[in-house]
């Protein structure tokens, strides 16, 4: 374990059933634009593109995959919500952009090769999870490629919250024992993560 980081158990997600984000997908939610400036912010603080291994985690209608596409990673987006799937699929797919139907807390995707990716995206995602910590660390032991990053977009709330935000502390907790770069805007935290070095 990397000494600085939180202990097991330290926030607890709060998960929605895949039914609740499939009725989402077929109404086309999209919970948080993709501004010019949130790109800005993701290509300034990442390092290369072309022919590198993303994943965007809980990908939904597939925006960001499309957008990681574009920037020239080979991507894979992993949803557990099939109708965000089949949505994302009709919009693009191919070799570089494939789409995976996997529940994040079920450990390490099926076919995801370990330790082979230089970018983990999970916009909006992971205040979902049941243990974002514990999955952070998953991500960070076996996805991550050697100098590979994570990129997290977080909602920031104040209790009572809603759906998908997290307070300032337990934000602060998910991103200890990580290197963070981290820009607040509207509301919502874009947050780099690298892995500290032991
Ligand atoms: C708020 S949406 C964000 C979608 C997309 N990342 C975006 O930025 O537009 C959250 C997505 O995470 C997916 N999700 C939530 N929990 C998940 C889990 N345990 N496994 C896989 N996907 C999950 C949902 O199905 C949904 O598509």
């Amino acid at each position: 374990m990397h000494t600085d980081e939180p202990p097991t158990g330290t926030l607890q997600g709060r998960p929605v059933p895949p039914a609740t984000w499939d009725a989402m997908a077929r109404l086309g939610y999209v919970p948080y634009d993709i501004t010019a400036g949130e790109m800005h912010f993701v290509v300034g603080a990442t390092t290369g593109c072309y022919g590198r291994v993303a994943v965007d985690a809980g990908c939904g209608l597939g925006h960001f995959s499309r957008r990681l596409r574009r920037l020239g990673y080979h991507v894979t987006g992993i949803d557990y919500s099939v109708c965000s799937l089949e949505v994302a699929g009709a919009e693009a797919s191919g070799p570089q952009l494939r789409y995976l139907c996997a529940d994040l807390d079920d450990g390490v995707p099926p076919g995801l090769p370990l330790h082979s990716v230089h970018l983990v995206v999970a916009r909006t995602v992971v205040p979902f999870l049941s243990k974002p910590v514990e999955w952070l660390r998953q991500v960070r032991d076996w996805w991550l490629a050697p100098g590979g990053q994570v990129y997290l977009v977080v909602p920031i709330g104040q209790p009572p919250l809603q759906a998908g935000q997290m307070t300032p502390a337990e934000i602060d907790a998910l991103c200890s024992g990580w290197q963070v770069k981290r820009r607040d805007q509207d509301g919502v935290a874009w947050i780099i993560l690298r892995p500290n070095i032991p």
